[in-house]
C-alpha cells in the first residue's frame, strides 16, 4: 500500500563564532566550571556578538540543509521556524528567511512550543506534507537564548547557548511499513499548570518588554525525565517497535543529567545517545537539529538508520518523533 512520507533529505546547522565557557561565565557570576559540568555536563555554549541575530544563524543553517539535500530554494514550499527568540515580535522570522532565500510563493511561519520547538515544528510540516498542502518543507530551530538571560541569575544563566539547526522535510510515497524512510510517528503534548516553572517574565501584551527566562530547575528536572521516558513509550507502542529496534537517541540537550536519567528508565545503551549538550548547552528548539547536525557529519547516522527524538520545554510542551533516516 502505497502511502505518503515525510523523508529528512538534508541536515545543516550553524553556531555563532563566540564560545563562552564556564570559566568566563564564573568571572560575572558566582560559579565555577566545577559545579556546571556536574550539574549539567555543560562545558561551553556558543553565544551571538551584538548585532548578530537569530534570522542570520537560522538562515546559514537553512542554506546548509538545502546543500546537504541538494534541493534549490525554489522548491521549498513551506518553513516553519521554531524559536523563542525571533528577530521582532512581528513579522515571523521564518518570512525574513523566506525573502534572504529569493522564496516568493508558499508559506512561511514561527512556532513557539519553546524546547520541544524542532519536534512540534517537525510534526506540523508532517502533516501538511502527507496531506498533500506542500510538497518541500524546511523546517528550522533558531535561538539567541542569551538574549533572554539574567546574567545576574547563575540558576539559569550557565545552561543555555545560542545556535540554529534545520532540515529538509520532501513529501515521498512509502509502502506503509516501519522500513519507510521518513517520519513513522510523532506525538505532542502541552500542560499549561506548569507555565510558572519555566517561562520568560515579559512579553508585549504583559511588560511591553522582552524579559528574562525564570526557572525552578528542580521542578523541571523532576517533570522531564517521566514526560519524556512516557512520550517515547507512545512513539514505539505506535510503531510496534522496542527500545532495542532503535538506532539512535537524539534528543533535546537541556542536561546530562536529564539525558542519563531518560536513557537509564528506557533502556537505552548510552553509546546510543547522541550528546552535543556539553560543546552547546541548552540552545532550545535548535538543540535536536544541531545534535542531529552533528551525528550525520560525524557519519553516525545513516541512511535507514531508525533515529528516535524527542524534546521538553516550557509550558510545560513536549514530543518525540521516530523517523527512518
Ligand atoms: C538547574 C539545575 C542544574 C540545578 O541543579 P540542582 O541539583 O537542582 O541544584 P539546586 O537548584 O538544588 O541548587 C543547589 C545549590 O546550587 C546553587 N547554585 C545554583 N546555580 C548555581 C551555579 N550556576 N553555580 C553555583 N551554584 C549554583 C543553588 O543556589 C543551591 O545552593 P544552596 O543549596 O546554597 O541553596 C537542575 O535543577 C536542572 O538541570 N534542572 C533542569 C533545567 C533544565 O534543563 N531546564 C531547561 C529545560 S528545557
Amino acid at each position: 500500500m502505497s502511502v505518503p512520507r515525510s523523508v529528512i533529505t538534508g541536515v545543516g546547522s550553524y553556531l555563532p563564532k563566540k564560545i563562552v565557557t564556564n570559566d568566563d561565565l564564573s568571572k560575572i557570576v558566582d560559579t565555577s566550571d566545577e559545579w556546571i559540568v556536574e550539574r549539567s555536563g555543560i562545558r561551553q555554549r556558543h553565544m551571538v556578538e551584538d548585532g548578530e541575530k537569530t534570522s542570520d544563524l537560522a538562515l546559514a543553517a537553512a542554506k546548509a540543509a538545502l546543500a546537504n539535500a541538494g534541493v534549490d530554494a525554489q522548491d521549498i514550499d513551506l518553513i516553519i521556524m521554531a524559536t523563542t527568540t525571533p528577530d521582532n515580535t512581528f513579522p515571523a522570522t521564518a518570512t525574513t528567511i523566506q525573502a534572504e532565500l529569493g522564496i516568493h510563493h508558499g508559506a512561511a511561519f514561527d512556532l513557539q512550543a519553546v524546547c520541544s520547538g524542532f519536534v512540534f515544528g517537525l510534526s506540523t510540516a508532517d502533516n501538511f506534507l502527507k496531506a498533500g498542502q506542500f510538497k518541500n518543507a524546511l523546517v528550522i530551530g533558531a535561538e539567541t537564548f542569551s538574549r533572554l538571560l539574567d546574567f545576574e541569575d547563575r540558576t539559569t544563566c550557565v545552561l543555555f547557548g545560542d545556535g540554529a539547526g534545520a532540515v529538509v522535510l520532501q513529501a515521498q510515497e512509502g509502502e506503509g511499513t516501519i522500513e519507510d524512510r521518513g517520519v513513522l510517528t510523532a506525538h505532542l503534548h502541552s500542560d499549561g499548570r506548569h507555565k510558572e516553572k519555566l517561562y520568560v517574565d515579559g512579553g508585549p501584551s504583559s511588560t511591553q518588554s522582552v524579559g528574562h527566562v525564570r526557572m525552578i530547575g528542580r521542578d523541571v528536572f523532576r517533570h522531564a525525565v517521566v514526560n519524556i521516558a512516557d512520550v517515547i513509550n507512545e512513539a514505539l507502542v505506535a510503531t510496534n517497535l522496542t527500545i532495542d529496534d532503535i538506532d539512535w537517541f537524539v534528543p533535546h540537550q537541556a542536561n546530562k543529567r536529564i539525558l542519563d536519567g531518560t536513557a537509564k528508565r528506557i533502556g537505552l545503551p548510552p553509546e546510543k545517545v547522541v550528546m552535543t549538550v556539553g560543546e552547546h548547552g541548552n540552545t532550545s528548539a535548535a538543540s535536536v537539529p544541531l545534535a542531529l547536525s552533528v551525528a550525520v557529519a560525524d557519519g553516525r547516522i545513516k541512511r535507514g538508520d531508525l533515529v528516535l527524538l524527542e524534546a521538553m520545554g516550557g509550558g510545560f510542551t513536549w514530543g518525540s518523533a521516530l523517523v527512518r533516516w
